[in-house]
Parts: C-alpha cells; structure tokens; sequence
C-alpha cells in the first residue's frame, strides 16, 4: 500500500479538495483506495456523506486499537473501491494519547500495516495545525502532496510544512519524499493572472524543485459544485478542471505499480 498524506499547515489550502478528488480518481481507476480523515474538523468524512453517531469507531479507535482495525473501515457510496476511516470531533482527545505514547510519529504507520495488504493507496487528510496528529500522519507516509492557496498566506503555509518535514526527516520521524506542491485557488482574469498569484507560484518553485509544482487548481466556484454532487469534475464536463489532479493520478499510478 502506498501511502500519501495531503498537508499543509494552514486552513483553507485545498487539503480536502484535493484528498476528495484524488480518493475518488483513484478508487474510479480501479485501485482499492483507503482515505483517512486526520482533521477533527471532520470535512472530509462530511463531504463523503457520513453522519455517525458518538458510538462508531473512527480514527480515534483505529489509533488507541480499541477495536478491530476493520471495524474503522468504511464502505463509501461513491463506488466499491473507496473506502474510509472517518473522523468526527472526538479526535482531538488522541493528542494526549499521542504524545504519551512516546512513538506518536510512526504510531499511525504502525496502524495502517494491519490494512496494508488490501489496499494499494491510502490518502490521508491532515489536519492545519503543528500537532501530534500532524506528526502521526506525515510519519506514516511514503510521499506527501502539498497544496498552498496561490497567494501570501499559501506561500506561508508551504514554507512552513517544508520545515516541519524538514525538522522530522532531521530526527527520523519520517522518510515521506514531496510528490507535489498543488498551487490551489489560481486567480486568473481572462488570460491575465492575477499578480498575487503569478508572485506565488513563482515563490513555490523557488523553494522546492520547480518540476514537483504541479498545475494550478484555478479559483472556480465548480470545484465546490463537484464536491456536492459528489462527482469528479470530468463526471459534470469540466474535464480541463481536472489536469492538476490527472498529473498527480499519473504520478501516483508509477508509484503503485512500482511498489
Ligand atoms: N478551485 C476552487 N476555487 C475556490 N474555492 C475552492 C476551490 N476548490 C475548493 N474550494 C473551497 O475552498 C475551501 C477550502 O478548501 P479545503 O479543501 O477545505 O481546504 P483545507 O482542507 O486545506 O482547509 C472550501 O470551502 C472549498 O470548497
Ligand atoms: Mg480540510
């Protein structure tokens, strides 16, 4: 299984957006897709249609192991293939048990060995804060895909997550490599790009490879409108809204048959 967590830290980045998106790509494209919700804002396990009760497991019982690993599994309405542990806002209390644990960085990667033989991606959702669940899920993953809002606030966000990555890859927290930086909400006026924009992508490939910025999510309110109908955006005709996500899917295709 390969394992790719979606962080940046900061809200409003297009974390979510992109998880959703890649989760339903992947799983459309056949191959057995876990998701994680690692946020106890709990966006991703809404936009999927859950509504759990206090009583259901979550990743709460996934991380603590107070019940079978399979009873975290959820099937999704989207297709066979997709499927999740969700999160609601009782997460927050695994921080405590994270941090006392004493190996909260490889404690979600440890978790996730007992699933690894059925599926062959797992997308994670992180959370926008510096926490011990943060640390949990960027420990658990072979790559990263970092999405930053196309502006002064996202460039900061992404430079910030590269010294996070930076400061654990330092003590062997984790060995995740960058798959991308996913420049999110692009303003463009016509043909013209908004020069906020334009000065922050170009910042994004000052600070890593410029080859691992991917292209832009434009600013459009479709992706929101996909989200609801909870489709792809090539499933409501807007397949050129899409190329961002199907570079990644490319990308990500290599990785699993290589694994
Ligand atoms: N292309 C887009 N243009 C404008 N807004 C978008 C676009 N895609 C998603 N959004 C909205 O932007 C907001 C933030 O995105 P989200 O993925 O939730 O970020 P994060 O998970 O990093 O907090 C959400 O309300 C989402 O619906
Ligand atoms: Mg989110």
């Amino acid at each position: 299984m390969l394992t790719i967590t979606i962080t940046s830290l900061s809200g409003g980045q297009g974390k979510t957006t992109t998880a959703l998106f890649l989760g339903r790509l992947l799983s459309r494209q056949g191959f057995p897709t876990l998701m994680l919700d690692s946020d106890p804002q709990h966006n991703l396990t809404t936009y999927l249609g859950f509504e759990l009760e206090p009583n259901q497991p979550t990743l709460l019982e996934f991380l603590k192991k107070t019940v079978t690993p399979e009873d975290c599994i959820y099937p999704t309405s989207y297709n066979d293939n997709l499927f999740l542990i969700p999160a609601d806002d009782q997460l927050d209390t695994v921080q405590d048990y994270l941090s006392n644990s004493g190996v909260g960085a490889t404690l979600l990667k440890r978790r996730l060995e007992a699933v690894a033989k059925i599926f062959k991606v797992c997308i994670i959702d992180a959370p926008p804060q510096r926490s011990q669940i943060c640390l949990t899920v960027i420990g658990a993953a072979d790559y990263l895909v970092i999405p930053a809002e196309a502006s002064v606030k996202g460039y900061g966000s992404l430079v910030r997550t590269l010294d996070l990555l930076g400061g654990l890859r330092d003590v062997g927290a984790t060995n995740a490599e960058v798959l991308g930086v996913l420049p999110f909400r692009d303003r463009w006026f016509g043909n013209t790009q908004a020069q906020e924009s334009r000065a922050a992508v170009e910042g994004m490939r000052d600070e890593v490879d410029a080859g691992l910025v991917l292209p832009s999510i434009r600013e459009s309110e479709r992706y929101k409108q996909a989200i609801n109908k909870r489709a792809t955006l090539s499933e409501l005709g807007y397949t050129d809204l899409e190329y961002p996500f199907e570079i990644l899917i490319e990308k990500i295709g290599k990785l699993i048959g290589s694994k």
